[in-house]
């Protein structure tokens, strides 16, 4: 199957990544956003990457304007409805993605898959949200979506062959390379990095080091490129939360429960890099 189109819901910090990286392999993107503003911010947030690459000579500026000729911003789910690959990237909220799912299928033709670049739920519900079960899939990016190499290509007990393999050369044909997951909350990379997180904190709540030693441990004893608590607050504490929630109340072990220090932070707004304050100020 060709694909040509490809649409892309939520233009937030995962979906400006992939329309980024989808427009700039060639295929003609539509990103949806919930409203003018948002949609403005997150085609910004793609321009000012696109013309830092220019700046450091990654780009020339031909390259810059032809993605941005093929990406377009839409605030109507509806415009998504020619697409041959839609990836869904909104709030991780099942409803709300159940909802997007059932549109997009009413509206996409036959041969269309609709992907979910869920890092928590499962695919199997959004699919059962939808009159195409065997032709949908999970797409699960990594931040930045320009710079991480890892896309998760995720199966579900009812998802088709063809649109599995469809699936797997669309994620090769964006330069990513592709592991594939079953459908199970957090899949790979969650599932592990997730809990590593979790502990970290419950380290430094018990007193084993600073937060500061216990990055520079990890990035100087393991080459991790970031610490955990720079992790926590590039993710955002709010997810990781969110994400450990879900994992917890599907796994039912303590190693995926949320630390009190976790909820404390994210009751006080401390969210991270995106709130100028988590484990680190950011504020300056
Ligand atoms: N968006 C796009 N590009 C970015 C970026 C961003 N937010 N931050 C940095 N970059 C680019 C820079 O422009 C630079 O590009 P260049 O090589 O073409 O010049 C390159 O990344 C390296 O950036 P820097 O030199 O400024 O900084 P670092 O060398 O410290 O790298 C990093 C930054 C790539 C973010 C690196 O620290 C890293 O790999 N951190 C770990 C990230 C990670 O683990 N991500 C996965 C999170 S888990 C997840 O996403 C799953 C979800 O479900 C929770």
């Amino acid at each position: 199957m060709a694909i040509e189109k490809v649409g892309v819901v939520g233009c937030g910090l995962m979906g400006a990544g992939i329309a980024q990286v989808c427009a700039a392999s060639g295929y003609a993107t539509t990103v949806m956003e919930v409203n003018d503003e948002l949609l403005n911010r997150g085609l910004g947030r793609i321009g000012k990457q696109l013309a830092r690459a220019v700046e450091k000579g990654k780009m020339t500026e031909a390259d810059h304007s032809a993605i941005m000729e093929r990406l377009h911003g839409t605030t109507t789910l509806s415009d998504l409805g020619a697409c041959d690959v839609v990836i869904e990237a909104a709030t991780e909220n099942v409803e709300t993605k159940k909802k997007i799912f059932a549109e997009l299928d009413s509206r996409m033709p036959q041969h269309g898959i609709i992907a979910s670049n869920t890092s928590s739920l499962t695919i199997v519900e959004l699919a059962a949200a939808t009159q195409r079960p065997d032709r949908i899939v999970g797409l699960h990016f990594f931040n930045p979506v320009p710079i991480m190499k890892l896309v998760e290509v995720v199966r579900t007990i009812v998802t088709s062959d063809d649109a599995y393999e469809t699936a797997r050369s669309f994620a090769a044909s964006l330069g990513k390379e592709v592991v594939e997951a079953k459908d199970t909350t957090g899949f790979v990379v969650n599932r592990l990095l997730v809990p590593y997180m979790l502990d970290a904190i419950r380290c430094y709540e018990q007193g084993l080091a600073s937060k500061e030693d216990i990055d520079r441990g990890m990035k100087l004893g393991c080459g991790y490129p970031m610490g955990p608590f720079e992790l926590l607050d590039f993710v955002g504490l709010d997810t990781t939360l969110y994400i450990a929630e879900i994992m917890f109340d599907e796994f039912r072990e303590p190693r995926f429960a949320p630390p009190s220090l976790l909820r404390r932070m994210v009751t006080a707004g401390h969210h991270g890099r995106k709130s100028g304050r988590g484990f680190y100020d950011y504020s300056k």
